[in-house]
């Protein structure tokens, strides 16, 4: 089967620091894959790269066998790789469901104009509202962004991921800052609407209970580099993880 998502030798420098260096991995299509690693391993970097927000200084980036490589991030965007950030990226003074209509519209681009009128609105309200449903948000639509508690914002910022309607959606950190609680019912959520929507989905985490309970497959990073990649017991049981992680973990 082609892989949903491969990249090949990828690697990004930023002066003499490689922050990514010569990764290849393949995410297979329904797959969900963690990828961990200590502070500073590069698993943000290698998301920009990923999602097009960086260049890369070497190898290519392949979506559903097509390399994107040289494509920015809106046109990745249309192809269907979606993303949330570490730090939560919504836009607080707009409604809830302003927000995830702003985020199909971003996905549309210049298209949406082209066909136009009002039909496309309602569109985008469409999807913005099932998307907002799919979270448990729905009810909330016309509250400001910045009135929803923390852990509700994060869920927003993962409903206008899902609201453009990915193949591939990219979490950063997605519980980051959340108490056990929320932290307990974003996993729950995520693996719900994966299932729903048949989506791929890698995810930068650094609580272990997390990936353990919701990861297919785990990549492991570390200085830039792919130290390691198998199922969690795999991982669980790999002796350069554990090395790895002495120091700590993200
Ligand atoms: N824009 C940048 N300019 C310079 N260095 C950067 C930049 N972005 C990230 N880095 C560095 O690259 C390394 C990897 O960072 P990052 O990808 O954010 O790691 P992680 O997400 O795994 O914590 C770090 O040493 C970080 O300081
Ligand atoms: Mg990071």
């Amino acid at each position: 089967m082609t892989p949903l998502l491969e990249t090949r030798g990828l690697g990004r420098a930023f002066g003499a620091l490689q922050a990514v260096a010569d990764v290849s991995l393949a995410v297979q299509p329904g797959e969900l894959r963690a990828v961990i690693g200590p502070n500073g391993a590069g698993k943000t970097t290698l998301f920009h790269l990923v999602s097009g927000l960086l260049a890369p200084t070497s190898g290519r980036v392949l979506f559903r066998g097509d390399d994107v490589t040289a494509l920015a991030a809106p046109a990745r965007c249309r192809r269907g790789i979606s993303r949330t950030f570490q730090i939560t990226s919504i836009f607080p003074e707009l409604s809830v469901l302003e927000n995830a209509r702003v985020a199909v519209q971003l996905k549309a681009g210049g298209n949406f104009r082209l066909v136009g009128g009002r039909g496309v609105l309602d569109a985008s309200a469409r999807r913005a509202r099932d998307s907002l449903g799919s979270f448990g948000l729905l009810d909330r639509a016309d509250a400001l962004a910045s009135t929803l508690p923390h852990g509700d914002q994060r869920l927003l910022e993962i409903a206008m991921a899902v609201a453009q309607e990915p193949a591939l959606l990219l979490l950063d950190e997605p519980t980051q800052g959340l108490s056990p609680e929320d932290t307990a019912a974003t996993v729950a959520v995520i693996r719900r609407v994966a299932r729903e929507r048949q989506l791929t989905i890698v995810l930068v985490e650094h609580d272990m209970d997390v990936v353990f309970d919701l990861a297919d497959r785990i990549s492991v990073l570390h200085f830039g580099e792919l130290i390691a990649e198998g199922t969690p017991s795999e991982i669980r049981a790999n002796a350069a993880v554990q090395t790895a992680y002495l120091g700590g973990l993200d």
